[in-house]
């Protein structure tokens, strides 16, 4: 492991966007910008466990990605695929890399298969323990919270619990990062300054940095920009 960081953040959040607009700007298809934006993604994974993150989650899919067109989702699903089956077959590998990969987000409305892929990578690399890599995939923020609401009110409605015992630590309890540090940082390049439904709960203290750089060029040295500036960071939560 480097050890040129002395103040790392635990969690960073990566929202991976502007893979559209590479390709557009070198008159490719979209999907030529989500397959280099694929190849960063684990260039970048493989970085952060070198340096020493413990968590990274990255937003691969919205639930609101839904409104593009058929051919571009087509697309990216395949590209999950892609990837799923790659991680498969260098299982050995991942377990050397200490890589443990978890899906986050609504299983519900994956093509079938990508969904068995999900269960078997995460089964799979489950003791792998330098590096949690979490994928967001057909992942809302909002339909998070409501999905942890949903489980709170059912357990309420079997009298396990009482309404006045729902507190924070318990919505936390039930959203799909359950038992992982909250984000200290997210990344979001491409030049956009929004959070698009990404890990709102999570990202409650969490420090932003931004670039205008394109996820697709993306680089280990973007991603030491990021922890340098992490480090100069004052983070107060919200005492003096
Ligand atoms: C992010 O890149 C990837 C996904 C949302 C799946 P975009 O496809 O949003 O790229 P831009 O924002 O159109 O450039
Ligand atoms: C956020 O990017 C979602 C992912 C990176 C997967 P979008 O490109 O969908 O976000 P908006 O539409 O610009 O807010
Ligand atoms: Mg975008």
């Amino acid at each position: 492991m480097d050890s040129r960081f002395e103040i790392l953040p635990r969690h960073v959040g990566v929202i991976m966007d502007g893979n559209g607009r590479w390709a557009k700007k070198r008159g490719l298809p979209r999907g030529e910008g989500h397959k280099a934006g694929a190849r960063v993604f684990r260039e970048i994974t493989k970085y952060a466990r070198r340096i020493g993150i413990e968590y990274i989650t990255y937003y691969a899919f919205s639930t609101e990605n839904w409104n593009r067109p058929k051919e571009e989702i087509d697309g990216i699903m395949e590209l999950f695929r892609e990837y799923l089956f790659e991680s498969e077959e260098r299982l050995d590998e991942n377990e050397q890399e200490g890589m443990q990969v978890r899906f986050i987000g609504e299983k519900a409305g994956l093509p079938e298969d990508i969904v068995a892929l999900m269960a078997r990578a995460e089964q799979e690399t489950s003791t792998a323990s330098d590096i949690v890599v979490n994928l967001a995939i057909n992942y809302g923020g909002q339909a998070e919270i409501a999905h942890s609401a949903r489980e709170l009110a059912a357990a309420v409605a079997r009298g396990e619990l009482k309404p006045e015992e729902i507190t924070p630590d318990q919505i936390a309890q039930h959203l799909y990062t359950a038992g992982q540090p909250p984000l200290d940082l997210v990344i979001r390049p491409s030049g956009e300054y929004r959070l698009s439904n990404f890990m709102i709960w999570q990202a409650a203290y969490a420090e932003f940095w931004y670039s205008d750089v394109l996820w697709p060029d993306f680089t280990p040295a973007d991603f030491d920009r990021a922890m340098f500036d992490f480090a100069k960071r004052n983070r107060r939560f919200g005492g003096v």
